[in-house]
């Protein structure tokens, strides 16, 4: 069987991929098709290991739903300065992480923008983004400042208010979708099992995991969870405290002859963010609200009044723009914001609350696992 994509604009459809069976058994089992589980995947097929990927919605959650914007920059705030290594590297692996991909795949993927530009509305919007590009920029990011005339010549039609702003020189971007479903797609001529199902237990018995499942049970050397933000899995052994936070997400396509946008912008407006981020064929993404509120998937009329309100202000064309999509995404959060990739004992490896950076961390979360698998 193979999903069948819906019809309407290519950017909404469901991503497709074969179910498989369970196995009885794999060298490693992930459990979770988000960017992270997928990414996971294809590098432990790279390097010969018999894989099983376990989820009851392969490709959907916040990965569907992402910006997928790589903001080794821009995601570098104040409360985030002892990050700033890990950023810096995870986008330096994105350069290969996309030519090997290519290559797999036999085409070129290409970033959706290759730098984004960072802008205030207002004069306390615009303090803030100085105070924290000084910041950045003692950090030695790169961070160039861009005058009215530059800023058009990079993003034409940002609103007048905005008189100047900042170039992230490092943030760039992908087509989240895009990148899924090649994952899906290289991991399923890697011969994946990509099995539809939902883990009921795991625990570990006579020197392997066992993965109990509806629909059967499968063994493995290692297990790997990857599971974002959904509930704590039933384990008997304890795993990290995960939790959810929303953010709604739309999706918008170009009228003929509007405007569009070819660079990431960020922005802020009268105290809160918003972006918008290029997609083909004269889509974009604006992003995205951030609320604890459980695992909700409502979107509230006025999570989207609100983004439309702050993106009208920030680039007026979007007024054109047809409204092709409306999502929540659950962003997968430690206590601490930090995400936890180690192995917590005789092979049960965790990849788990990537937050805001699923995208940015992926290539160096998925070498990482790697690592990890390959230890003797
Ligand atoms: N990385 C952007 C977001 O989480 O909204």
């Amino acid at each position: 069987m193979r999903a069948t994509p819906l019809a309407g604009p290519t950017s909404i459809r469901p991503c497709s991929f074969t179910p498989s069976p369970l196995p009885c058994s794999a060298d490693v089992v992930i459990v979770g098709a988000g960017i992270i589980g997928l990414s996971i995947a294809w590098r432990a097929l790279e390097v010969g290991k018999s894989v099983t990927i376990i989820d009851p919605r392969p490709a959907s959650g916040a990965s569907f739903v992402a910006g997928g914007m790589l903001g080794a920059t821009a995601e570098v705030t104040f409360a985030e300065a002892g990050r700033v290594d890990r950023l810096r590297t995870a986008r330096a692996e994105w350069d290969p992480f996309l030519d090997d991909l290519s290559r797999d795949q036999g085409r070129a993927l290409p970033y959706v923008s290759i730098n984004t530009v960072v802008a205030g509305v207002h004069r306390s919007d615009q303090l803030e983004i100085d105070h924290l590009v000084k910041f950045q920029r003692s950090l030695n990011l790169r961070v160039e400042q861009l005058g009215r005339n530059e800023l058009d010549a990079l993003t034409p039609g940002l609103g007048r208010a905005i008189r100047q702003g900042f170039l992230l020189c490092d943030d760039a971007a992908v087509d989240n979708r895009l990148i899924l479903q090649t994952l899906l797609d290289v991991i399923q001529r890697r011969d994946a099992s990509m099995v539809i199902d939902v883990v009921e237990h795991l625990e570990r018995r006579d020197g392997q995991f066992v993965i109990t499942t509806s629909s059967g049970v499968i063994t493995c050397e290692h297990a790997v969870i990857a599971t974002g933000a959904a509930p704590a899995l039933n384990s008997s052994i304890s795993l990290p405290h995960i939790h959810p936070v929303a953010g709604v997400i739309l999706r918008l396509k170009a009228r003929p002859s509007t405007l569009q946008i070819t660079t990431t912008i960020r922005a802020i407006v009268n105290g809160r963010s918003c972006y918008l981020v290029p997609r083909s064929q004269g889509e974009l993404v604006l992003g995205a609200t951030s609320v604890e509120r459980g695992y909700d998937l409502a979107v509230k009329a006025g999570e989207v009044h609100q983004l439309l309100d702050d993106a009208r202000v920030v680039f007026p064309s979007i007024d054109e723009y047809e409204i092709i999509d409306a999502e929540v995404g659950l962003r997968p959060t430690t206590l601490d914001h930090h995400p936890i990739v180690e192995d917590l004992g005789e092979g049960l490896i965790v990849a788990l609350g990537h937050y805001r950076n699923g995208f940015l961390l992926a290539p160096s979360t998925a070498r990482r696992v790697i690592e990890l698998l390959q230890k003797p």
